[in-house]
């Protein structure tokens, strides 16, 4: 039987982004071997992650139903996923981040500053329906990923409509979904995509650091270099009702 002929659903798997396989680099550095070394109970590579899909709390968290589990996509060097780990005990994280070294630089942190609470899993954002279960997450966390502006593919942007349905699906209800960007060009595109959603738009600015919110936020990383440019930040945050 032909693969395309083996497909049971209406889903075109080969249109899915694929990622090199840790399981194939054939010359490890100190960070791509400690996905499954030093880090394994706490990373997961592109072939375990999918496996924790519906079993987040009963067998990777080993927690109750009750207990919130937030996602952050695209930590980069895991400033703010540390800070979510270290200030929220009670909530579980997950991040997933696409290159090696800040993966290993947000769990290493996490860990070593003494958060029991933090998973990293090495993964295509793109696929972020396949880590999770309906319902599965709280709060999700999107800070300033790739704006895709140069060049301009739109269909490459994370934060688009096809995405953001398949995120209110394995949130919770009640959760929040915050989105941060420097790009105004993306911020403004995606705002469109969110009102094809079913999302509530809860507060939206085009100057986060001048709104109500700025006493709240947390600066990112990426954050830190935009706003030194005098770059202001757009912001919006949803509401799963
Ligand atoms: C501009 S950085 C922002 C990092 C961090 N959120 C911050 O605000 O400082 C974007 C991050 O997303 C990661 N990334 C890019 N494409 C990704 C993808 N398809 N899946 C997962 N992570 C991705 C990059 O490796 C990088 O660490």
């Amino acid at each position: 039987m032909s693969e395309k002929n083996n497909s049971s659903s209406e889903e075109r798997p080969n249109q899915r982004p694929r990622i090199s396989l840790t399981s194939s680099i054939p010359i490890h550095n100190y960070y791509t071997q400690a996905i499954d070394g030093e880090f394994r109970d706490y990373s997961f590579n592109e072939e375990r992650a999918p496996l924790n899909q519906g079993k987040w709390r009963s067998e990777v968290f080993k927690i109750s139903a009750e207990y919130p589990i937030d996602l952050e996509i695209g930590t980069g060097n895991g400033t703010h996923f540390q800070h979510r780990a270290l200030t929220s005990p009670e909530r579980g994280i997950v991040g997933v981040e696409l290159k090696y070294k800040p993966l290993i630089q947000s769990i290493r942190g996490a860990l070593r500053k003494g958060a029991k609470n933090a998973r990293i899993c090495r993964y295509h954002a793109m696929n972020i329906d396949l880590l999770f279960a309906k319902n599965e997450i709280n709060d999700v966390y999107i800070h300033f990923p790739d704006p895709w502006v140069t060049p301009r593919k739109p269909r490459n942007r994370f934060v688009c409509k096809r995405v953001l349905d398949w995120l209110w699906e394995i949130q919770q209800p009640d959760s929040k979904l915050d989105f941060k960007t420097d790009s105004r060009e993306y911020f403004l595109w995606a705002m469109e995509q969110i009102r094809e959603t079913k999302y509530k738009i809860e507060f939206e600015t085009l100057n986060l650091h001048a709104s109500p919110m700025a006493a709240d936020n947390f600066a990112t990383q990426f954050e830190n270099i935009f706003t030194r440019q005098g770059i202001e930040i757009n912001f919006v945050r949803l509401r799963k009702t």
